[in-house]
């Protein structure tokens, strides 16, 4: 039984003050939860204040983004090393606003992935198929290539520190979420392509979550399916209570 993964992506939102609001908020509602992994994943700068007010708690932090060095000049980046110096856990990579608007592709990402990894953070992995790219049938393609050509070289251990977020596009911030049924097809795809790509142990203990306008009004029927191992959230994550009532229908 894979443990059920819910993530706030804050995305580039809530300036300091805000966001230490927020974490003081969901503390007490997500106290004593021990059945799913609770992550939030605030901007850069307020990653050290959200870290002072979560400590001792059991809520884990995340950075949305990681660089593929542990430091030097490479102006504007951030490293796993001060991720991890400021209490992150995590990291996301690979969002489909990073492959979208700063142009990262696979090869890129996957240098980022193994390179978190190999500093010590957890990842959470992001792949998902475009509006255009559904409508066209592409979808298995661009999925299937994302997976092979992002994940290549992870070894079977490393997955116990990964997981993989299906984002689909069109479902990003529109409103539109995917069916549990579309989500459940999508996630039992990707798991036949890890399947296939590292064996059925990896297969079996990758948790893969769902995101895409997730709300607490059907979190719990998408997290209900088989194959749909937790969420990452983005705008309902910006609500304590929201995002409490989503964690709480992934249990
Ligand atoms: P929304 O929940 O706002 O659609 O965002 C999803 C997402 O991109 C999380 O990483």
């Amino acid at each position: 039984m894979r443990k059920p993964l819910v993530a706030g992506n804050w995305k580039m939102n809530l300036l300091v003050a805000d966001a230490v609001k927020l974490v003081k908020e969901l503390k007490p509602l997500v106290q004593g939860i021990s059945g799913v992994d609770i992550v939030v994943c605030p901007t850069f700068v307020t990653l050290y204040a959200v870290s002072e007010v979560l400590k001792g708690s059991n809520i884990e932090l995340g950075g949305q983004n990681c660089y593929l060095k542990e430091s030097g000049a490479f102006t504007a980046e951030i490293s796993p090393q001060m991720l991890k110096d400021v209490g992150c856990t995590w990291t996301i990579v690979g969002h489909s606003e990073r492959r979208q608007f700063f142009g990262e592709d696979d090869a890129l990402l996957n240098e980022k992935l193994k390179f978190a990894l190999a500093s010590g953070l957890k990842v959470m992995f992001c792949i998902g198929e475009t509006l255009d790219e559904r409508q066209g049938g592409k979808m298995n393609d661009v999925l299937t290539r994302q997976v092979t050509k992002g994940l290549a070289g992870l070894s079977e251990a490393d997955f116990d520190e990964v997981s993989v977020a299906y984002e689909p596009v069109w479902a990003i911030g529109t409103g539109v979420t995917a069916s549990p049924d579309q989500a459940q097809e999508a996630h039992a795809f990707v798991r036949g392509l890890l399947k296939t790509q590292f064996g059925a142990a990896v297969a079996d203990k990758v948790r893969i979550q769902y995101g895409g306008s997730v709300k607490a009004d059907n979190a719990a029927e998408l997290m209900a399916k088989p194959d749909v191992d937790g969420a990452l959230v983005g705008g309902a994550a910006l609500k304590a209570d929201g995002f409490a009532a989503i964690l709480k229908g992934a249990l």
